[in-house]
Protein backbone atom coordinates (compact mmCIF):
# COMPACT_ATOMS: atom_id res chain seq x y z
CA UNK A 1 0.00 0.00 0.00
CA UNK A 2 0.85 3.06 -0.86
CA UNK A 3 -1.10 6.09 1.34
CA UNK A 4 0.93 8.89 -0.62
CA UNK A 5 -0.80 9.52 -3.79
CA UNK A 6 1.80 10.34 -6.38
CA UNK A 7 0.31 9.26 -9.73
CA UNK A 8 -2.52 10.72 -12.13
CA UNK A 9 -3.96 7.13 -12.47
CA UNK A 10 -4.49 7.30 -8.54
CA UNK A 11 -6.13 10.59 -8.52
CA UNK A 12 -8.36 8.95 -11.56
CA UNK A 13 -9.50 5.95 -9.39
CA UNK A 14 -10.16 8.33 -6.28
CA UNK A 15 -12.38 10.59 -8.30
CA UNK A 16 -14.07 7.42 -9.40
CA UNK A 17 -14.50 6.27 -5.92
CA UNK A 18 -16.23 9.93 -4.95
CA UNK A 19 -18.33 9.08 -7.78
CA UNK A 20 -19.52 5.70 -7.11
CA UNK A 21 -20.31 6.29 -3.21
CA UNK A 22 -22.67 9.39 -4.38
CA UNK A 23 -24.40 7.00 -6.80
CA UNK A 24 -24.86 5.17 -3.49
CA UNK A 25 -25.88 8.46 -1.27
CA UNK A 26 -22.83 7.71 0.91
CA UNK A 27 -23.07 10.14 3.95
CA UNK A 28 -20.76 9.42 6.62
CA UNK A 29 -19.93 12.45 9.75
CA UNK A 30 -16.67 12.43 11.24
CA UNK A 31 -16.10 12.50 15.02
CA UNK A 32 -13.51 13.65 17.66
CA UNK A 33 -10.73 10.94 17.71
CA UNK A 34 -11.79 9.99 21.41
CA UNK A 35 -15.25 9.17 20.33
CA UNK A 36 -14.21 7.16 17.34
CA UNK A 37 -11.87 4.81 19.51
CA UNK A 38 -14.88 4.25 21.64
CA UNK A 39 -17.02 3.20 18.85
CA UNK A 40 -14.68 1.33 17.33
CA UNK A 41 -13.99 -0.67 20.32
CA UNK A 42 -17.79 -1.68 20.89
CA UNK A 43 -17.63 -5.37 20.79
CA UNK A 44 -18.64 -6.22 16.77
CA UNK A 45 -17.15 -3.02 15.64
CA UNK A 46 -13.66 -4.85 14.85
CA UNK A 47 -14.50 -5.72 11.15
CA UNK A 48 -16.70 -3.57 8.72
CA UNK A 49 -20.19 -4.51 8.03
CA UNK A 50 -21.26 -2.15 5.21
CA UNK A 51 -19.30 0.84 3.32
CA UNK A 52 -18.94 3.05 5.55
CA UNK A 53 -17.25 0.79 7.64
CA UNK A 54 -14.80 0.76 5.53
CA UNK A 55 -14.50 4.19 4.52
CA UNK A 56 -15.94 6.31 7.44
CA UNK A 57 -14.86 3.71 10.58
CA UNK A 58 -11.48 2.84 8.90
CA UNK A 59 -12.39 -0.66 10.41
CA UNK A 60 -10.81 -3.84 8.49
CA UNK A 61 -12.69 -5.37 5.94
CA UNK A 62 -13.26 -8.45 3.42
CA UNK A 63 -13.49 -7.96 -0.23
CA UNK A 64 -17.22 -9.13 -0.63
CA UNK A 65 -18.38 -6.34 1.77
CA UNK A 66 -16.91 -3.34 -0.40
CA UNK A 67 -18.42 -5.60 -3.69
CA UNK A 68 -16.16 -5.57 -6.89
CA UNK A 69 -16.89 -2.20 -8.14
CA UNK A 70 -14.92 -0.57 -5.01
CA UNK A 71 -12.90 -3.05 -4.03
CA UNK A 72 -11.20 -2.80 -7.59
CA UNK A 73 -11.32 1.13 -7.64
CA UNK A 74 -9.79 0.77 -4.01
CA UNK A 75 -7.15 -1.23 -5.48
CA UNK A 76 -6.34 1.17 -8.38
CA UNK A 77 -5.79 4.05 -6.24
CA UNK A 78 -3.57 2.12 -4.02
CA UNK A 79 -4.90 2.78 -0.99
CA UNK A 80 -5.19 -0.89 0.67
CA UNK A 81 -3.03 -3.06 2.84
CA UNK A 82 -3.76 -6.34 3.43
CA UNK A 83 -3.66 -6.88 7.78
CA UNK A 84 -4.45 -10.87 8.56
CA UNK A 85 -6.40 -12.13 5.56
CA UNK A 86 -8.75 -8.92 5.61
CA UNK A 87 -8.19 -5.53 3.95
CA UNK A 88 -7.39 -1.93 5.30
CA UNK A 89 -7.89 1.08 3.32
CA UNK A 90 -5.89 4.08 4.29
CA UNK A 91 -8.61 6.84 3.40
CA UNK A 92 -11.81 8.14 4.53
CA UNK A 93 -14.52 9.60 2.94
CA UNK A 94 -17.31 12.21 5.57
CA UNK A 95 -19.61 13.96 3.83
CA UNK A 96 -20.37 17.47 4.40
CA UNK A 97 -23.26 20.15 2.85
CA UNK A 98 -23.86 17.20 -0.06
CA UNK A 99 -20.22 16.82 -1.38
CA UNK A 100 -17.95 14.16 0.25
CA UNK A 101 -13.99 14.60 0.78
CA UNK A 102 -11.74 12.16 1.29
CA UNK A 103 -9.19 12.54 3.92
CA UNK A 104 -6.77 10.33 6.16
CA UNK A 105 -8.25 7.11 7.84
CA UNK A 106 -8.27 6.96 11.63
CA UNK A 107 -6.59 7.26 13.46
CA UNK A 108 -4.55 10.13 12.43
CA UNK A 109 -1.12 9.47 13.28
CA UNK A 110 1.15 10.89 10.82
CA UNK A 111 2.64 13.94 10.13
CA UNK A 112 0.85 15.19 7.34
CA UNK A 113 -2.40 13.86 7.77
CA UNK A 114 -4.87 15.23 6.10
CA UNK A 115 -7.28 16.10 8.58
CA UNK A 116 -11.12 16.59 8.46
CA UNK A 117 -13.13 16.50 11.74
CA UNK A 118 -15.54 18.25 14.13
CA UNK A 119 -13.85 21.48 13.72
CA UNK A 120 -14.58 20.95 9.97
CA UNK A 121 -18.37 21.19 10.69
CA UNK A 122 -18.38 23.76 12.95
CA UNK A 123 -16.06 25.97 10.25
CA UNK A 124 -17.98 25.56 8.11
CA UNK A 125 -21.06 26.07 9.79
CA UNK A 126 -19.56 29.24 10.54
CA UNK A 127 -19.01 30.14 7.03
CA UNK A 128 -22.92 29.68 6.03
CA UNK A 129 -24.14 31.56 9.45
CA UNK A 130 -22.09 34.37 8.21
CA UNK A 131 -22.93 34.42 4.48
CA UNK A 132 -26.75 33.73 5.16
CA UNK A 133 -27.10 37.21 6.85
CA UNK A 134 -23.59 39.10 4.62
CA UNK A 135 -23.39 38.68 1.20
CA UNK A 136 -19.73 39.86 0.77
CA UNK A 137 -18.86 40.81 -3.21
CA UNK A 138 -16.36 38.30 -3.70
CA UNK A 139 -14.06 37.93 -6.78
CA UNK A 140 -11.45 36.02 -5.26
CA UNK A 141 -11.53 33.88 -1.85
CA UNK A 142 -8.69 32.01 -0.43
CA UNK A 143 -9.11 29.23 2.37
CA UNK A 144 -6.09 29.00 4.21
CA UNK A 145 -5.04 25.59 5.55
CA UNK A 146 -7.50 24.19 3.52
CA UNK A 147 -6.84 20.42 4.25
CA UNK A 148 -8.99 18.44 2.08
CA UNK A 149 -10.47 21.53 0.82
CA UNK A 150 -14.26 21.28 2.49
CA UNK A 151 -14.27 25.38 2.84
CA UNK A 152 -12.78 26.02 -0.67
CA UNK A 153 -15.75 23.78 -1.75
CA UNK A 154 -17.86 25.80 0.05
CA UNK A 155 -17.03 28.90 -1.23
CA UNK A 156 -16.90 28.00 -4.86
CA UNK A 157 -20.18 26.92 -4.57
CA UNK A 158 -21.31 30.06 -3.27
CA UNK A 159 -19.46 32.26 -5.39
CA UNK A 160 -19.61 30.41 -8.84
CA UNK A 161 -18.29 33.86 -10.55
CA UNK A 162 -15.50 34.05 -8.10
CA UNK A 163 -12.02 32.06 -8.37
CA UNK A 164 -11.11 30.03 -4.92
CA UNK A 165 -7.56 29.35 -3.99
CA UNK A 166 -7.26 26.59 -1.34
CA UNK A 167 -3.65 26.68 0.21
CA UNK A 168 -2.25 24.80 2.09
CA UNK A 169 1.80 23.25 2.80
CA UNK A 170 0.75 20.12 2.94
CA UNK A 171 1.22 18.14 -0.35
CA UNK A 172 -1.02 15.28 0.45
CA UNK A 173 -3.76 17.67 1.29
CA UNK A 174 -2.98 19.48 -2.21
CA UNK A 175 -3.05 16.24 -3.96
CA UNK A 176 -6.91 15.01 -1.94
CA UNK A 177 -8.05 18.20 -2.09
CA UNK A 178 -7.87 18.03 -5.99
CA UNK A 179 -9.64 15.41 -6.26
CA UNK A 180 -12.13 15.86 -3.91
CA UNK A 181 -12.52 19.22 -6.41
CA UNK A 182 -12.83 17.00 -9.10
CA UNK A 183 -15.51 15.19 -7.49
CA UNK A 184 -17.59 18.07 -7.12
CA UNK A 185 -17.97 19.67 -10.30
CA UNK A 186 -16.84 23.31 -9.54
CA UNK A 187 -14.44 24.38 -12.01
CA UNK A 188 -13.83 27.39 -10.11
CA UNK A 189 -10.98 25.72 -7.47
CA UNK A 190 -7.77 25.90 -7.28
CA UNK A 191 -5.23 24.44 -5.19
CA UNK A 192 -1.47 26.05 -4.22
CA UNK A 193 1.06 25.45 -2.16
CA UNK A 194 1.43 28.20 0.31
CA UNK A 195 3.03 28.95 3.63
CA UNK A 196 -0.34 31.25 4.77
CA UNK A 197 -0.84 33.43 1.95
CA UNK A 198 3.21 34.21 1.34
CA UNK A 199 2.89 32.45 -2.17
CA UNK A 200 -0.15 33.46 -3.49
CA UNK A 201 -0.25 37.21 -4.74
CA UNK A 202 -3.47 39.13 -4.59
CA UNK A 203 -6.07 40.97 -2.81
CA UNK A 204 -9.19 39.09 -1.50
CA UNK A 205 -12.62 39.93 -0.87
CA UNK A 206 -13.29 36.78 1.63
CA UNK A 207 -10.43 34.63 3.39
CA UNK A 208 -11.57 31.74 5.38
CA UNK A 209 -9.40 29.86 7.92
CA UNK A 210 -9.78 26.85 10.52
CA UNK A 211 -5.41 26.35 11.34
CA UNK A 212 -4.02 24.31 13.79
CA UNK A 213 -4.71 25.65 17.53
CA UNK A 214 -3.13 22.98 19.15
CA UNK A 215 -0.07 22.66 21.46
CA UNK A 216 0.87 19.00 19.37
CA UNK A 217 3.94 17.67 21.12
CA UNK A 218 5.01 15.78 17.74
CA UNK A 219 4.39 19.21 16.07
CA UNK A 220 1.79 17.74 13.68
CA UNK A 221 1.36 20.68 11.02
CA UNK A 222 -2.51 19.96 10.75
CA UNK A 223 -2.71 20.26 14.49
CA UNK A 224 0.69 22.40 15.96
CA UNK A 225 -0.51 26.38 16.13
CA UNK A 226 2.78 27.02 17.42
CA UNK A 227 3.14 29.59 20.82
CA UNK A 228 0.51 31.43 22.44
CA UNK A 229 -0.46 28.00 23.64
CA UNK A 230 -1.17 26.91 20.47
CA UNK A 231 -2.37 30.80 18.62
CA UNK A 232 0.45 32.11 17.40
CA UNK A 233 -0.58 31.00 13.86
CA UNK A 234 -4.09 32.36 14.15
CA UNK A 235 -2.57 35.85 14.75
CA UNK A 236 -0.11 35.38 12.04
CA UNK A 237 -3.32 35.03 9.71
CA UNK A 238 -5.31 37.90 11.01
CA UNK A 239 -1.66 39.75 10.10
CA UNK A 240 -1.84 38.33 6.95
CA UNK A 241 -5.42 38.76 6.28
CA UNK A 242 -5.15 42.31 7.23
CA UNK A 243 -2.25 43.06 4.84
CA UNK A 244 -4.66 40.93 1.70
CA UNK A 245 -7.73 41.75 2.06
CA UNK A 246 -9.80 44.08 -0.83
CA UNK A 247 -11.37 46.98 0.41
CA UNK A 248 -14.47 46.10 2.42
CA UNK A 249 -12.94 42.11 2.22
CA UNK A 250 -13.84 40.04 4.83
CA UNK A 251 -11.67 37.55 7.24
CA UNK A 252 -13.60 34.78 9.06
CA UNK A 253 -11.50 32.73 11.17
CA UNK A 254 -12.46 29.94 12.93
CA UNK A 255 -10.41 29.13 15.84
CA UNK A 256 -9.55 26.92 19.18
CA UNK A 257 -8.17 29.13 21.89
CA UNK A 258 -6.78 28.67 25.56
CA UNK A 259 -8.41 30.26 28.43
CA UNK A 260 -5.79 30.89 31.12
CA UNK A 261 -7.15 32.28 34.16
CA UNK A 262 -10.51 33.60 32.20
CA UNK A 263 -8.21 35.58 30.21
CA UNK A 264 -8.44 34.36 26.03
CA UNK A 265 -4.76 34.58 24.94
CA UNK A 266 -5.46 35.09 21.38
CA UNK A 267 -8.55 38.11 21.80
CA UNK A 268 -5.51 40.00 24.37
CA UNK A 269 -3.03 39.44 20.99
CA UNK A 270 -5.43 40.57 18.69
CA UNK A 271 -6.13 43.98 20.68
CA UNK A 272 -2.58 44.69 20.37
CA UNK A 273 -2.30 44.54 16.81
CA UNK A 274 -0.94 47.82 15.83
CA UNK A 275 -3.15 48.66 13.09
CA UNK A 276 -6.52 46.44 13.82
CA UNK A 277 -7.87 50.51 14.10
CA UNK A 278 -8.75 50.35 10.19
CA UNK A 279 -10.89 47.17 10.81
CA UNK A 280 -14.07 46.31 12.18
CA UNK A 281 -14.30 42.98 14.10
CA UNK A 282 -16.53 40.89 15.78
CA UNK A 283 -15.11 38.06 18.29
CA UNK A 284 -18.02 35.27 19.37
CA UNK A 285 -16.84 32.02 21.87
CA UNK A 286 -19.07 29.44 19.61
CA UNK A 287 -18.02 26.59 22.44
CA UNK A 288 -17.03 27.34 25.45
CA UNK A 289 -15.27 23.88 26.12
CA UNK A 290 -13.48 21.50 22.81
CA UNK A 291 -11.00 18.92 23.34
CA UNK A 292 -11.08 18.90 26.79
CA UNK A 293 -8.93 15.86 26.66
CA UNK A 294 -6.04 18.01 25.57
CA UNK A 295 -6.15 19.71 29.33
CA UNK A 296 -3.68 16.82 29.85
CA UNK A 297 -0.88 17.93 28.28
CA UNK A 298 1.77 19.35 30.87
CA UNK A 299 1.91 22.65 28.16
CA UNK A 300 -2.06 23.48 29.32
CA UNK A 301 -1.16 23.37 33.24
CA UNK A 302 -2.40 27.16 33.62
CA UNK A 303 -5.53 26.52 31.13
CA UNK A 304 -9.15 26.64 32.11
CA UNK A 305 -10.49 25.13 29.01
CA UNK A 306 -10.17 25.13 25.18
CA UNK A 307 -12.42 27.37 23.59
CA UNK A 308 -14.04 27.27 20.16
CA UNK A 309 -14.00 31.00 18.31
CA UNK A 310 -15.69 32.84 15.49
CA UNK A 311 -13.33 35.75 14.34
CA UNK A 312 -14.39 38.12 11.44
CA UNK A 313 -12.79 41.32 10.72
CA UNK A 314 -13.69 43.37 7.77
CA UNK A 315 -11.44 46.01 6.11
CA UNK A 316 -12.95 49.18 6.36
C1 LIG B 1 -6.93 21.80 11.47
S1 LIG B 1 -6.49 21.53 9.80
C2 LIG B 1 -7.96 22.20 9.03
C3 LIG B 1 -8.18 21.74 7.63
C4 LIG B 1 -9.42 22.35 6.94
N1 LIG B 1 -9.33 23.80 6.94
C5 LIG B 1 -10.68 21.92 7.62
O1 LIG B 1 -11.40 22.75 8.18
O2 LIG B 1 -10.98 20.71 7.59
C6 LIG B 1 -5.27 22.78 9.51
C7 LIG B 1 -4.66 22.80 8.10
O3 LIG B 1 -3.73 23.89 8.02
C8 LIG B 1 -2.59 23.49 7.29
N2 LIG B 1 -1.47 24.38 7.65
C9 LIG B 1 -0.71 24.36 8.78
N3 LIG B 1 0.20 25.34 8.77
C10 LIG B 1 0.00 26.03 7.60
C11 LIG B 1 0.64 27.16 7.00
N4 LIG B 1 1.64 27.78 7.60
N5 LIG B 1 0.20 27.58 5.80
C12 LIG B 1 -0.83 26.94 5.16
N6 LIG B 1 -1.46 25.86 5.68
C13 LIG B 1 -1.05 25.41 6.88
C14 LIG B 1 -2.40 22.03 7.69
O4 LIG B 1 -1.60 21.32 6.78
C15 LIG B 1 -3.87 21.55 7.73
O5 LIG B 1 -4.28 21.10 6.47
Amino acid sequence: MNNRLQAPEQSEALVAVLQWLKRQQYEFTTITPASHSLVNQRPGNETARDITGILGWSRLFTAEIAGRELFDLLQQANVLSAEGGLWRCSLRVSSLAGHLFLHSAFPTTDGDTVFFGPDTYRFANAISQYLALHKPHVQRAVDIGTGSGAAATLLAQEFPGAQVYGVDINEQSLKLAHVNGVASGLTNLHWRFSNLLNDLEGEFGLIVANPPYLVDDSARIYRHGGGLLGAELSLKIVEAAMQRLAPNGVLLLYTGVAIVDGRDLFLSAIKTLSNIGNMQYEYREIDPDIFGEELQNPAYVDADRLAAVVLTLRKL
